[in-house]
């Protein structure tokens, strides 16, 4: 009798949407193919740089950096003080804080997820579309996810009452994933009213609130977009944070990210950390320290720091040229698409179904994942017309 081989009766994985699309646009041999699939900036020249700023960094590194030892799975303090500053600010919403290194902001999320589990929450609330990566993280520490529908595509519109609603009626004590800015996948933006709004029902539910913040400098200036956000930490009191480094410094495989808890106790936000510490070394012992090291070398340096602010305002102001060419372009096929200039961040979502949009890569060689999301730092200004003469006739 055979013996079944280990690992046979484990379920077959499909791969990951984004990172399979990777794969086929590398394997693809066509000259014109366009890539407006994984979230990665792209400059005028089709280039994901390193920053100057972080050459900068990695150079300072190179001739005073004297270990490699170990730095404990709390991470770098240094960066962890210095990251928390440039997010939040000096006054970090008027609450205490504390936070702990993470293997990039999926890690963040991973870990901040693990915490809800363990802090016995029963539920998650997550707007869609979102990330495709979002509901499968929650889920795999056995959190309840639920949903409400967060931005109608055909409009391109925010549906911010049926947000509030859901919010109104969700459980005291479930957990809320919010987006600080740039919307994955959307690039909707929310208005300081609807913040207002989100914060007060938030606060009078007793929700906590958990911010993905991984595009912070890319939408409106880095002040600007985490502006909503600390309107909630300082309504809501308690929050949570995970911040990912890989956008705003181009940091993407360097792995570098951090969680960081908000409230009024000292003691429970230390029980916090050292539970998410203790979670981290059971499961990868302590996150990479390069690109942490990276991020404290520009931040605590004025002039890497104003190199590294410089070229975030050049990519910003990249990203604001596209969209203003995307909405005219668009528009024409589709005159919602008008509001890609006012959407912010690299993504917007296109209104096509999935087969054209499997037709389109055929047909075409322009790459997007099946929802329809572009990133729209995936195209040179002056190919944004033709880029979208090619795709309008696919779209909804
Ligand atoms: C994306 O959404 O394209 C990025 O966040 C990359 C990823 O890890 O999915």
């Amino acid at each position: 009798m055979n013996t079944p081989a280990f690992f046979d009766s484990l379920t077959e994985q499909k791969p990951d949407p984004l990172l399979e699309l990777i794969a086929k646009f590398a394997a693809d041999p066509r000259s014109g193919k366009i890539d407006l699939g994984v979230g990665v900036y792209r400059d005028e020249t089709g280039r994901t740089p390193v920053m100057r700023a972080v050459k900068a960094a990695e150079h300072y590194l190179w001739e005073t950096q004297e270990s490699k030892s170990y730095i404990g799975p709390e991470g770098d303090p240094a960066f962890l003080r210095a990251l928390a500053l440039e997010v939040f600010g000096e006054r970090h919403g008027g609450r205490l804080l504390a936070g702990i290194q993470t293997p990039g902001g999926t890690g963040a999320l991973r870990l901040a997820a693990e915490l809800l589990a363990l802090d016995n929450r029963r539920k998650i609330w997550i707007g869609t579309p979102t990330w495709v990566n979002h509901q499968a993280i929650f889920a795999a520490v056995g959190l309840q996810v639920g949903t409400y529908r967060f931005f109608d595509i055909d409009k391109q519109a925010v549906l911010i009452d049926e947000m509030l609603t859901t919010l109104q009626d969700a459980a005291p004590g479930d957990a809320v994933l919010l987006q600080t800015s740039c919307h994955n996948p959307t690039g909707a933006g929310l208005s300081q009213q609807n913040w207002r709004d989100i914060a007060a029902i938030i606060a009078s539910n007793g929700l906590l609130p958990l911010f993905d913040n991984a595009y912070q400098g890319l939408g409106r200036g880095p002040i600007e977009d985490a502006a909503g956000m600390i309107g909630v930490i300082e309504t809501v009191g308690e929050a949570m944070v995970a911040v990912s480094c890989s956008k705003s410094f181009s940091l993407y495989r360097e792995r570098t990210g951090a969680v960081y808890l908000f409230g009024d106790q000292q003691a429970s936000l230390n029980k916090g950390v050292g539970n998410l510490a203790s979670h981290a070394r059971t499961s990868y012992s302590m996150p990479p320290a390069h690109g942490a090291a990276i991020v404290a070398a520009i931040l605590q340096n004025p002039s890497r720091r104003q190199v590294w602010v410089d070229e975030l305002r050049e990519m910003r102001i990249r990203i604001a040229e596209i969209r203003g060419a995307a909405a005219k372009a668009f528009g024409q096929f589709h005159p919602e698409l008008a509001n890609i200039a006012s959407q912010e961040g690299m993504f917007s979502l296109l209104p096509i179904p999935p087969e054209n949009v499997r037709q389109l890569r055929a047909e075409h060689g322009i790459y997007m994942p099946d929802s329809g999301r572009i990133n729209v730092a995936g195209m040179r200004v002056e190919d944004v017309a033709s880029v979208a003469e090619r795709i309008g006739p696919y779209l909804a």
